[in-house]
């Protein structure tokens, strides 16, 4: 069993404990909530972690490309929904999946609806709703919203699951007050269409809602059946400065090490630049811009005022701080999906014993 100290850099290094707890706590949020838990697994990649959700009672799992829906169904895994406009250059290969589990598609379009249909194959569809972000799906007060629900509820080749969305206009939020009415919006607007297409008679057999930062505030979900957060296994230094979680609630973090650090400067350049953190970046309280927060150096140079990854080039990662050459340290990333996306894997600790090495699954 290997040492932290002992991991070569950069590394991806995720805190078990944390993760554990996460997966527990957003697992009784939808219990209290009395709705089903469809975690989104494009923030882990992992087969690990959604065996893990599956023991704790999801109801299914949300995918973001048929690649995770692949190696979801050839390991076991059923009951999946691709929560993203169906691409159409890809019907035959959904299709394939969808003769081995469940697969839901989401379509926002009458084209999307047209080729479904064409298709001749029985795909489970949902309806994607906009509650506000304006990035897809349909406007819920819309004629387009009612025309694509009574063709998918009438089709006699397509199975209409129901109507989903995803708040994430909640990332652009910025006091709790303003979170928890994105939440409510998400919640409102979705339940307010499923009862109108109800009494146009039109059978709406689920409404699913969900994004990490309203799931993690939300108090009441009345007339949802499901949620789909994904982020919440890991959190990051967006959903701290959000709110949705604590600084001790994220368990990923970039390990690495000083490279450069020149004589007469106050920086220093870290084995973790954009292909290890990625390009998102947040405003931080001093105005300025960070891509990742120091949090721990080793070994420990001087107590730190908070240092911060300022910039970045491809493998480059500039600290505000002039750490030694050799010095280790730990970086948290503004969005951890991202990031996780950058590695092949995951090194596996609880506190800083290395227990295992999971696989990242990024393909599309
Ligand atoms: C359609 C859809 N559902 C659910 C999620 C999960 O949201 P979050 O990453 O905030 O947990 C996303 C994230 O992008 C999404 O696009």
């Amino acid at each position: 069993m290997t040492a932290l100290s002992e991991v070569p850099t950069p590394a991806l290094i995720l805190d078990l404990d944390r993760l554990e707890r996460n997966l527990r706590r957003m697992g009784e949020r939808a219990s209290s909530l009395g709705v089903g838990l469809r975690p989104h697994i494009k923030t882990h990649k992992c087969l690990e972690i959604a065996r893990m959700q599956r023991d704790l009672g999801c109801s299914g799992l949300t995918v973001s490309t048929l690649y995770e829906a692949r190696v979801l169904a050839e390991n076991g895994f059923d009951n999946l929904t691709w929560a993203f406009p169906v691409v159409l250059s890809r019907l035959d290969e959904a299709n394939q999946i969808s003769r081995e589990v469940d697969l839901g598609l989401v379509l926002d379009s009458m084209e999307a609806l047209r080729a479904l249909e064409a298709s001749g194959q029985p795909f489970r569809v949902w309806l994607k709703v906009d509650c506000g972000y304006h990035r897809a799906g349909v406007d819920p007060e819309s004629p387009l919203a009612r025309e694509l629900a009574r063709r998918l509820d009438d089709s006699s080749r397509l199975h209409f699951e129901g109507l989903l969305t995803h708040a994430g206009h909640a990332y652009k939020t910025e006091s709790r007050d303003e979170l928890e009415l994105v939440a409510e919006e998400e919640r409102s607007s979705l339940v307010r269409l499923a009862e109108a297409l109800r009494d146009e008679g039109i059978e709406v057999p689920a409404v699913s809602v969900g994004s990490t930062p309203t799931m993690s505030v939300v108090e009441d979900l009345a007339g949802i059946d499901e949620m789909r957060p994904g982020n919440y296994v890991f959190y990051d230094l967006m959903q701290a400065h959000l709110g949705s979680c604590s600084a001790d609630d994220c368990a990923v973090t970039v390990l690495a090490s000083v490279i450069s650090s020149q004589p007469g400067t106050e920086h220093c350049v870290i084995d973790a630049g954009a292909l290890a953190l990625s390009k998102d970046s947040l405003s931080v309280g001093d105005g300025d811009t960070t891509f990742g927060e120091v949090l721990e150096t080793s070994p420990r140079t001087r107590p730190t005022t908070t240092a911060h990854v300022r910039s970045l080039s491809q493998e480059h990662g500039v600290v505000d701080s002039d750490l030694p050459v050799g010095t280790r340290v730990r970086v948290l990333p503004v969005h951890s999906c991202l990031t996780v996306a950058c590695f092949d894997e995951y090194v596996v600790v609880r506190g800083d014993r290395v227990v295992d090495r999971w696989k990242v699954w990024r393909g599309r």
